[in-house]
Parts: C-alpha cells; sequence; structure tokens
C-alpha cells in the first residue's frame, strides 16, 4: 500500500484558482468604514500594492503565478499527500485518510504560501518594508521568511500572549532578520489606546492588525500585509488544494468529505476551493463532497457568530467586510491555537456556509489536543495545536464511517507542525488545560 503521493517540482501549478468565478452568490463588497460606500483600488493603494488589490477583486478564473514565485516555492513545495495508514488502524475505520502536509515548509506552515507571493508583490512595486500581525508566530516567521527571501524589512506586532507563550516563535522571526513587538504595543495609537484602557492586555489578533495597519498608513515606504481572510490569500492558498487533486488523480482517488481548520479560513480555503469548484460544477464524484471548517469552540465564529457587516479590526481601521463575526472587540480566551483566534472569518468562507456549500464544527481544546496527541503517537507528526480541530474533525468522521460500517475518503489539510507549541501540549499532558464552554458574543454594532 503505497503511503505517500508526491509530485515532481515542474508539476507545481501554474496558476491560482479563484473561486470568486464559480461561486453562486459572490460575497459583498468590503466598505470603507468611514463612508460606508464599496472600498475603490485608491482606498487600498496605502497600503497594498496594486497587483494584490487587482488580485482582490478579479473574477478571472485562473491567476498565473509568477515563475520568481513558483521558483521560490521549490524550496518546499510540492508538499506531500500522505495516507494515514496507522490511524486508520488504530481507529478501526473502514475510512480512507489522507493528509496534505504543509509543515514541511521551513517556517512549519501553509503561511508560506501567500508570505512568498506578497512579499515578491510588494518588492515588485518598489515596497521596502512590511508590516503585519501575528497571532500564533507562523504567520510572522513565515512573512519574516519570505521578506528575507526578497530582500524587504519587516515589522511583526505579535499578540502577547503568544509573545510570552511562544519565544522561539519570536527568535525564528528574528534569525530571519524581522522585528518582532508585542502588541498591544506602545508604538501605535491604536496599542496606546488599547493600554491606557487595560494596561494588562494579552492582545488579539484584532488589535494587532489595527497596529500593522496604522504603521503601514503612516510610513510611505512600508506596506501591510495580511495572513489570512482577504480573498488574494485564500487565491494564494489554492496551490494546496490544486496539488492534492493531482495527488489524488495519480492515485485514482476523490475525496467524500475535506477537513481543514478556520482560523480567517486560508488553509482550509486553500485545500478545498478546487474541490468545492467540482462540487458546483457538478463533477461526476464531487457532486456529494462534505466540506468541513473546524474552529474553536472559545472562539466560534461560524458556529456562532453572526453574519453582517464588521471592522476586520479592534480599532476599526479596516475596510468593513460581511462575514461570519463574534464582533470586532471580541476577546477570544488565551486558548493554545493562537492561530485560530480571531473574531472574524474570510468573506469567501462566509458565502459558502450561507449557501450551505460547506460545514462547520467547534471543538473544546481538551477533545482537540487528545486527538493531536492520539495522531502523533501513531502517525508520528506533532501537529500545530490549530491543525488538531482538523484532526479531532476527521477522527469523528471516521468513526461515524466505522459505525455506519460505510467506506469514505477524508482528506484533511495538516497545516503545520507544533513544534514551537509543545508548552501546550505540556499543559494538556498535564492536565492543566481549560475548556471554554461558554462563550459571550459581542454585541458591538459595526463601525
Ligand atoms: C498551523 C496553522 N494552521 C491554521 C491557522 C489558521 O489560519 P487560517 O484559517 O488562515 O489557515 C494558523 C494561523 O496562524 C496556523 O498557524
Amino acid at each position: 500500500m503505497q503511503r505517500k503521493i508526491t509530485l515532481e517540482e515542474h508539476e507545481i501549478p501554474t496558476a491560482y484558482y479563484n473561486i470568486l468565478a464559480d461561486m453562486p452568490h459572490k460575497p459583498d463588497p468590503p466598505l470603507h468604514p468611514a463612508t460606508q460606500k464599496p472600498v475603490t483600488p485608491d482606498d487600498l493603494a496605502p497600503i497594498f500594492p496594486l497587483e494584490l488589490i487587482k488580485q482582490e477583486v478579479t473574477t478571472e478564473r485562473f491567476v498565473e503565478i509568477p515563475d520568481e514565485v513558483r521558483t521560490a516555492y521549490t524550496m518546499f513545495r510540492p508538499t506531500p499527500l500522505i495516507r494515514a495508514l496507522n490511524l486508520e488502524r488504530v481507529l478501526d475505520t473502514p475510512a480512507h485518510i489522507y493528509y496534505k502536509y504543509e509543515g514541511v515548509s521551513p517556517a512549519g506552515s501553509h503561511k508560506l504560501n501567500t508570505a512568498i507571493a506578497q512579499a515578491y508583490y510588494n518588492k515588485q512595486a518598489g515596497i521596502k518594508r512590511l508590516a503585519t500581525e501575528t497571532g500564533a508566530g507562523q504567520w510572522g516567521s513565515a512573512l519574516s521568511l519570505a521578506c528575507s527571501m526578497f530582500g524587504l524589512k519587516c515589522k511583526v506586532y505579535m499578540v502577547r500572549v503568544s509573545f510570552e507563550q511562544k519565544p522561539y516563535r519570536r527568535s525564528m522571526i528574528m534569525t530571519w532578520g524581522s522585528e518582532v513587538v508585542a502588541s498591544p504595543s506602545s508604538f501605535t495609537n491604536a496599542g496606546r489606546a488599547i493600554l491606557e484602557k487595560d494596561p494588562a492586555s494579552m492582545g488579539s489578533l484584532g488589535i494587532a492588525i489595527s497596529e500593522a495597519v496604522e504603521d503601514a498608513a503612516t510610513h510611505e515606504d512600508t506596506n501591510y500585509s495580511l495572513g489570512s481572510v482577504l480573498n488574494h490569500v485564500l487565491l494564494h492558498q489554492t496551490i494546496i488544494g490544486l496539488e492534492t487533486r493531482k495527488q489524488f488523480e495519480k492515485a485514482g482517488v476523490y475525496p467524500d468529505v475535506v477537513i481543514g481548520c478556520v482560523g480567517g479560513g486560508s488553509n482550509f480555503g486553500g485545500l478545498a476551493l478546487p474541490f468545492i469548484k467540482d462540487k458546483i460544477d457538478g463533477t461526476a464524484g464531487a457532486r456529494t463532497l462534505r466540506a468541513i471548517a473546524v474552529e474553536p469552540a472559545s472562539c466560534p465564529s461560524l458556529t456562532k457568530g453572526e453574519f453582517r457587516y464588521d471592522s476586520g479590526d479592534t480599532a476599526g481601521m479596516t475596510p468593513l467586510l460581511k462575514m461570519h463575526t463574534l464582533g470586532h472587540d471580541f476577546m477570544p480566551p488565551s486558548i493554545h491555537a493562537g492561530g485560530l483566534r480571531y473574531h472574524g472569518m474570510a468573506p469567501i468562507i462566509s458565502q459558502l456556509y450561507v449557501d450551505k456549500l460547506i460545514e462547520a464544527q467547534a471543538y473544546e481544546q481538551n477533545d482537540v489536543f487528545g486527538a493531536a496527541v492520539q495522531f502523533a503517537r501513531v502517525e508520528g507528526i506533532i501537529p500545530a495545536p490549530e491543525s488538531a480541530h482538523a484532526i479531532r474533525a476527521v477522527i469523528a468522521e471516521a468513526q461515524q464511517a466505522k459505525e455506519e460500517g460505510s467506506k469514505r475518503v477524508i482528506l484533511f489539510n495538516l497545516s503545520g507542525h507544533g513544534h514551537f507549541d509543545m508548552s501546550a501540549y505540556d499543559a494538556y499532558l498535564a492536565g492543566k488545560l481549560g475548556d471554554v464552554a461558554e462563550v459571550t458574543k459581542s454585541a458591538t454594532v459595526a463601525r
């Protein structure tokens, strides 16, 4: 039985896939926070390069990947598609389980796929420096490496709770040559305003985004870079699903269920969107495909959020996005899956959820770490706590297949490894990890 399905470097896709060409209902447009009118390219020009603004709005089905970006991808792509034979055996399930392993990237996750593309387009536009936020540190470290590859400077606003929990992610960011500060920081108006109200604030992705956007808007040579949520980020991540489709073709397999964890929606979208295209097209074998987005019970934007316009950040500086949201001032509890602590969701993923083209599930973190440990003990790889949410849902699906005595092919995105999350594993193994069953939704109306 073949365990790994691999591709050659020349088989790396030459174009990203854009689901905006095929969605039955397109997401509503982003609105300017002051005028409440749809944002124009000119509104975005102070913080994004033109090529990325074009990618944000294009409805072309395929967007060519520049040669330099494809060459940079060969550092770690194509990534392997692996059959989880040992997990299947211990679960005693008739299901076949495959995972696309994005943790082979030098930064340890899928985030490098869009970091490389974003650094490239900013460099092409003559930008010298990028500012960004990071939750778990995965995105900050990926962008830091990408900036180093393309000769850009970079400043990372890292959510304070992760800054303290993950000192080695900080070290990685600095090793690749970027500056990293704990957010909220005293470097921006947004950060100072939060610190004034709550000097002990542990931060959130929403706050860190406000700081990075402000940094970019107030420095001529600096642009802002976002690691998830936006259309162009999901576009870049489709390289994951496009490769996977080729790998399955080689093996003569097609998935019945596609699963990914969701923070802002990019690794799930990256894997699932090319398959959802097949479903929308009514391709044989894909009509009954199910795609499941998995989130933490403590930050359940899809399963408990409202679908409405809301700000992408805490200070209300970003455009208003039509998405599932817990409210832009929602302060998620300090769960260890820092990359999933975001109040909102990608507008593309939100619209697909409304249109019932995808499903969503939420799990408590002890349950998630249980699944992570079970996976690590048989498959070897220690998953990032974010990715472990997907594993939890995979196990539920495989158990259901067993109960029903039905075979099914389950595909999931192992979006990153957890080598810098061992303190969270320690806490779980010592029985010290709490669950947050009840989450209060913010009632704040969008500004
Ligand atoms: C390993 C990993 N997986 C998933 C995520 C969630 O982000 P997204 O939903 O954009 O894939 C993160 C975010 O930091 C991450 O580090």
